[in-house]
């Protein structure tokens, strides 16, 4: 089998390469793509030496499988050249998310939306992938109507460059203050909270909030469910967090929400603990707590949840996405 993985030297690409080193068999051929400047950079797979290839039709061959992590720029002109070859491609930007006849899938959720003839499907957004893994069992069992999802998005989530702004303004201690400018953000994220996560709409949400509307109705199945949605940036290095507020058609129980989530495969409740970024940083599980039914109705269920936006945020997830095309 051959598999491309496109943004290999990236973030997300490098959580990829050592997921597809556990999941997939050492006979598996590799061929990595990045920009220009990472053009022959070594990297080792499975005891095997690579050098990564830049990005660029003429390097283009036909691969089984393909995982995109490279920006939405590169999977818009990119995408097809590896799908007319035959690929699968597995995408993690938002460039084809929305469009009607490519799945947006959660592997454990809707991964049975896809098909042979699915050859383009999308990696939801790393926050709302968190989300609606809390949701789905909950969903399944009391019928979701309505939702305010609260973010708290970690730095890793902008890529690699924010993480190296994120690492000096550390370092600068007490000599970093509001007017420090060097920064990968509008403001520092060192010691801080940005209350805007992503770019801002025409609508006054940020696109990232906009995700959080869209996705989660595509990926539950919900096409009214009603989002309330706030993104706040914060100087995490590594773990989406999300408080959120759910209101259900029926009444919650909160003994039966921690059962639904605990037997859910890759979710689970800490109850005598409190998951915070640092704890789900390298692990695949979702970690929710703070379970509370609401306080003006009994079909509000409120909860805290957090997930490495790396592993089920992005790369756990479409590998998990390519081990199921695999056995197509
Ligand atoms: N970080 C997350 O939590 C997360 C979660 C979900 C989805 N995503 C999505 O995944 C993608 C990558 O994110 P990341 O965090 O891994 O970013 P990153 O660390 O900045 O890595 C970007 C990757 O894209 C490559 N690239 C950039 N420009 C390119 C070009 N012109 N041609 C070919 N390759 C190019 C880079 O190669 P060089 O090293 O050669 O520059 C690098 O491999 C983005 O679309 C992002 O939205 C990220």
């Amino acid at each position: 089998m051959k598999i491309a993985i496109v943004g290999a030297t990236g973030l997300v690409g490098s959580n990829i390469i050592q997921l597809c080193e556990k999941n997939f068999n050492p006979e598996v051929e590799y061929t990595l793509f990045a920009s220009k400047s990472s053009d022959g950079k070594k990297v080792t797979i499975s005891n095997r030496e690579y050098f990564v290839k830049e990005l660029k039709k003429e390097n283009i061959e036909a691969y089984d499988i393909s995982l995109f992590s490279a920006g939405g720029e590169r999977s818009k002109h990119y995408a097809k050249y590896f799908v007319n070859n035959g690929s699968f491609v597995i995408d993690n930007s938002s460039a084809f998310r929305m469009n009607e006849d490519v799945p947006l899938v959660v592997h454990g959720i809707n991964e049975n939306e896809i098909t042979t003839s699915s050859k383009l499907i999308s990696n939801p957004n790393c926050t709302t992938m968190g989300l609606v893994m809390a949701l789905k069992p909950l969903h399944d069992e009391y019928t979701l109507v309505s939702m305010t999802p609260v973010a708290y998005q970690a730095v890793s989530g902008s890529g690699s460059e924010a993480v190296q702004s994120l690492n000096n303004e550390t370092l600068l201690g007490d000599k970093l203050d509001s007017n420090y400018k060097d920064t990968y953000y509008p403001k520092p994220i060192a010691r801080n909270v940005i209350p805007l996560a992503g770019n801002l709409t025409d609508n006054g949400y940020s696109d990232e909030e906009m995700k959080f509307v869209n996705e989660s109705r595509k990926i539950l199945g919900i096409p009214n469910l009603i989002v309330e949605p706030s993104n706040a940036r914060v100087g995490v290095r590594t773990g989406h967090g999300t408080f959120c507020s759910a209101v259900f058609e029926n009444e919650i129980d909160l003994e039966e929400c921690t059962n639904l989530l605990n037997n859910f495969e890759g979710v689970e409740v800490w109850n005598d603990s409190l998951p915070t970024p640092i704890d789900v940083e390298g692990k695949n599980e979702v970690l929710i707590s703070r379970l509370r039914q609401g306080l003006s109705s009994k079909n509000i269920l409120n909860f805290w949840v957090v997930s490495d936006n790396l592993l089920k945020g992005a790369a756990l997830n479409a590998v998990q996405i390519a081990k199921f095309v695999e056995k197509l």
